[in-house]
């Protein structure tokens, strides 16, 4: 019987985060590129590329399916799809990655079918792909079910009206997958507006796609025959970038954060200058200090240009550090405080009713094993093991290594006592808990 060794952080909280971090490219616009790039008539360069294991899927897929990739740089990709005769994504492949749906809307693009694995079950509760199915049918095609697989045909997909009834980053960039190339002119309301589906959006003009409103909740797309290749860097990941600010501030720290887009960053800027921490903003990096105590605050996620629903963990641990009663509504995701039992186990004194929790600030964490149960949650759990007296060993760390390019070298190079050490070489301490509590 084979084993995979596990991982764990080991890190030994209470000193200040000080210096620079570079932020690398966007996760949730990396895997909506990566399969776009099927989309492409020639091959195509991608720079920025962050070095998560959601990349290392995405990039096993494409070569799973007949694309040749080439590693030019740490960051670097240069990738001809050209080659891909398969439109046909299998369980095994598609269930370790949620954003594996993406492959649905670029395969149908192609080639006007595509057979993608339904995704998986996820650690954030129920998250239905009816909209995504909603627009692929708009655009005439034919959905159903079999098997696990979402198998997807067409005559050739045309231009519609799209109106999505909730407001969906996925199966908006999906639509725009699949209608890049359609014909005629389709038009999605209510789209999302984060970020990330303005990338998209500005990945597939410079290979002369038509597409306008991308950051608007109208986006006109206008159907093309050709795509060319191009190169193109992704833009910085504001999630990382917002989880390295608020472990700068949970630690007392002085953290100048690079290679960031501020315009993405106003929401998480506004929510933590209003616990009080001090922000000074440049053309492409923030720095961030504290120099008064945290207070507590109220907090509403919701979508862009809302606070971003990625971001609630990590800020909800700065205000377990805060003085005073927070007050944390959750309105975009279903399950988004399953961290919240962890962070109890450190000291957190935080009430969950629902999609609402109720923070009361004790000043203080200490250190305790505990486990990762999302990738924003283990940030989370990253910036409270910072924050704490003592040792925190955090497992499961791969959910946070799904999201984050390199965060334990990173923390270290800010000040951060941390390792990465197998599981069961030194957390005796979790499994004896884990023991009793049977
Ligand atoms: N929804 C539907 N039907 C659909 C699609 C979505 O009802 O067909 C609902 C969802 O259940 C949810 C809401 O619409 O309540 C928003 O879901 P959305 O589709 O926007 O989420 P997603 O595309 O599955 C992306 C990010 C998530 C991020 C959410 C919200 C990617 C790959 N993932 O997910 O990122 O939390 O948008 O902003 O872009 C993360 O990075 O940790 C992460 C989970």
């Amino acid at each position: 019987m084979s084993t995979t060794t596990q991982y764990q952080f080991v890190i030994r909280g209470g000193r200040p985060l000080v210096g620079e971090v570079e932020i690398s490219g966007a996760k949730n616009a990396v895997v909506a590129i990566l399969p776009a790039v099927i989309l492409a008539d020639e091959p195509c360069i991608i720079e920025n590329v962050p070095n998560i294991s959601d990349v290392e899927i995405s990039l096993r897929i494409l070569t799973e399916l007949g694309a040749k990739v080439e590693r030019l740089a740490a960051d670097k990709y240069r990738i001809d799809a050209t080659g891909i005769r398969s439109a046909c994504v299998p369980y095994e492949s598609a269930r370790k990655m949620r954003a594996s749906y993406y492959f649905m809307g670029a395969l149908l693009g192609r080639f006007g079918h595509s057979r993608v694995s339904m995704p998986g079950g996820c650690p954030l509760g129920d998250r239905p792909i009816d909209q995504h199915i909603k627009a692929f049918r708009k655009l005439g095609a034919v959905c159903k079910v079999d098997r696990g697989m979402v198998d997807i045909t067409s005559d050739g997909l045309k231009g519609n009206q799209i109106f999505f009834d909730v407001v969906t980053v996925g199966a908006t960039m999906n639509a725009i997958l699949a209608a890049v190339k359609a014909e005629g002119l389709t038009v999605i309301e209510n789209a999302a507006k984060e970020p990330h589906i303005v990338d998209l959006a500005s990945f597939l003009n410079s290979m002369g796609a038509d597409i306008m409103g991308a950051g608007t909740d109208t986006i006109k797309i206008r159907g093309v025959k050709y795509l060319r290749g191009t190169s193109y860097a992704v833009i910085p990941d504001q999630i990382e970038a917002g989880t390295y600010m608020v472990a700068a501030a949970a630690t007392g720290g002085n953290v100048l954060v690079k290679n960031v887009i501020p315009k993405h960053l106003e929401s998480i800027i506004s929510v933590m200058e209003k616990i009080g921490v001090k922000i000074e903003q440049f053309d492409d990096s923030v720095r961030v200090s504290v120099d008064g105590p945290l207070v507590k605050t109220s907090i509403k996620t919701r979508p862009h240009p809302g606070f971003p629903t990625d971001m609630q963990p990590q800020v909800s641990t700065l205000l377990c550090l805060a003085d005073g009663t927070s007050m944390i509504k959750e309105g975009v995701s279903e399950q988004r405080f399953q961290y919240v039992e962890e962070l109890r186990r450190m000291g957190a004194d935080i009430q969950v009713d629902g999609k609402v929790a109720v923070i009361e600030g004790t000043g203080s964490l200490t250190g305790a094993p505990v486990k990762a149960c999302d990738l924003r949650a283990g940030a989370a759990l990253m910036i409270a093991g910072l924050a704490a007296s003592g040792v925190t060993t955090i497992e499961d760390i791969y959910h946070i290594e799904r999201g984050y390019s390199e965060m334990e070298q990173k923390l270290r190079a800010l000040g951060a006592e941390i390792t990465k050490e197998p599981v069961a070489a030194v957390n005796p301490v979790r499994r004896q808990t884990e023991q009793d509590a049977v």
